[in-house]
C-alpha cells in the first residue's frame, strides 16, 4: 500500500507541492483547500496526468478533512499572502487562525502524522502549530531553510559555474531578512567558499539570498515564489517516507541547543520516518552565533505580538 500524503492549501505552493509527490508515485495525495472546486479540480486534472507521466498514485480534492485521514505527512500552506494596505501583523493573525484552525482538523484525523508547515510567517506559524496540535517537536517542524539554502547555492554554482550538487551549504535561522547563511561551513566539492569567492562578492551573494524571497514577489508582482518552495517541502516528505535520515535545514523548537531555548528557529536536523530525529548542533563562529541570536529575537518578537493578542 502507499503511503499518504494531505496537502492543505491547493494554491500555487500546496498544488505545486502535491503535483509533485503525485508525480513521483510513490505516496496518495489528499489536497484539501477551503474554496469549493479549486482542489477538486486540481486534483482531478493532475490525475488525468497520471497515464502520460506514469504514475498509479491516487490524488483527490475535497474541503473536508474526512479523506485526509491517517496521511503519513501533512503540508500546511494554507494561508494569504501580504497584500497592500496590509500590515505585517495582519497577515500574521489572519494566517494564525488559519493555521490553528487547520491544525486542529488535521491533527483530528491523522493523530500519528508528521505535519511540515509552510506558511509564512514561517517561524511563528510552526510555533503556533506546535502549541495547537500538543505534538512534539519530533513530528512538526517547518520548512524554510532548505528553500533559503537552495537559493544560496544556486546563486554560488551560478558565480563558479559549477554543478549545483557540488555545493554544500547551510542557512540557519528565522526565515527572513535575519536568516543567517553559514559562509563558515559552506563548500564547494570540499573547497571551502571563502578560498574561491571573495569576500565583497560573497556578501552579496549572502544578501541576495536573504533578499531571494522578496527578488520573487517583485517579478510575479501578484504572488510569492512556489516552484522552489514545493520542491524544497517535497524534499523533507521524501526524507521522512523513505525513512532517509537526512540532514536538512528545518524549522524546530529548539531545547537549549544553539543557546536557544523554547522557540522556533531554523537549525540543521535529521529527518527519517519518525520526524526529527536530532538536531545537530554544529560549531558556529562567534559572528554566526551573533547573527543566528539576532534571528531568533526577531522570532521572539513576532511570538510577543501573537501572545498579546491571545492574552
Ligand atoms: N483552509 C484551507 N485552505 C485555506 C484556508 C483554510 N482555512 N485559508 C486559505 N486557504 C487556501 C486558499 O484558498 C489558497 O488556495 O490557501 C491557499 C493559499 O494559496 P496561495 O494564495 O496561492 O498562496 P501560496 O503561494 O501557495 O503560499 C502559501 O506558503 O510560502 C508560503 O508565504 C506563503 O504563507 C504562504 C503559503
Amino acid at each position: 500500500m502507499r503511503q499518504k500524503v494531505t496537502v492543505v492549501g491547493a494554491g500555487n505552493v500546496g498544488a505545486t507541492a502535491a503535483q509533485r509527490v503525485f508525480e513521483g508515485g510513490y505516496a496518495d495525495v489528499v489536497l484539501v483547500d477551503i474554496v469549493e472546486g479549486l482542489p477538486q479540480g486540481k486534483a482531478l486534472d493532475m490525475l488525468e496526468s497520471g497515464p502520460v507521466i506514469g504514475s498509479n498514485s491516487s490524488i483527490i480534492g475535497t474541503n473536508t478533512y474526512e479523506e485526509t485521514a491517517d496521511s503519513d505527512v501533512v503540508v500546511i500552506t494554507s494561508g494569504i499572502a501580504r497584500k497592500p494596505g496590509m500590515s505585517r501583523d495582519d497577515l500574521l493573525f489572519t494566517n494564525m487562525d488559519i493555521v490553528g484552525s487547520v491544525t486542529e482538523q488535521v491533527i483530528k484525523y491523522s493523530p500519528n502524522g508528521v505535519i511540515i508547515t509552510v506558511t509564512n510567517p514561517l517561524d511563528a506559524m510552526t510555533q503556533h502549530a506546535l502549541s495547537v496540535s500538543g505534538f512534539s517537536r519530533t513530528r512538526l517542524f517547518g520548512m524554510a531553510g532548505v528553500l533559503d539554502t537552495a537559493r544560496f547555492r544556486t546563486f554560488l554554482a551560478q558565480e563558479l559555474n559549477v554543478a549545483v550538487e557540488d555545493v554544500h551549504a547551510y542557512v540557519l535561522g528565522g526565515h527572513g531578512d535575519t536568516m543567517v547563511p553559514l559562509v563558515g561551513s559552506t563548500n564547494v566539492g570540499g573547497i571551502p567558499v571563502s578560498n574561491l569567492i571573495p569576500s565583497d562578492r560573497l556578501n552579496e551573494i549572502v544578501q541576495r539570498t536573504r533578499d531571494g524571497g522578496g527578488e520573487i514577489v517583485s517579478l510575479l508582482k501578484t504572488g510569492s515564489a512556489f516552484y522552489a518552495p514545493s520542491a524544497a517541502v517535497v524534499q523533507m516528505v521524501e526524507a521522512v517516507l523513505f525513512d532517509k535520515h537526512q540532514i536538512v535545514p528545518a524549522c524546530v523548537l529548539l531545547d537549549g541547543e544553539y543557546g536557544i531555548n523554547n522557540l522556533c528557529v531554523g537549525v540543521p536536523a535529521k529527518l527519517g520516518a519518525s520526524g526529527i530525529e536530532e538536531v545537530i548542533d554544529i560549531k558556529l563562529t562567534s559572528e554566526e552565533q551573533k547573527a543566528l541570536k539576532q534571528s531568533s529575537e526577531a522570532v521572539e518578537e513576532l511570538l510577543e505580538v501573537m501572545n498579546n493578542r491571545n492574552s
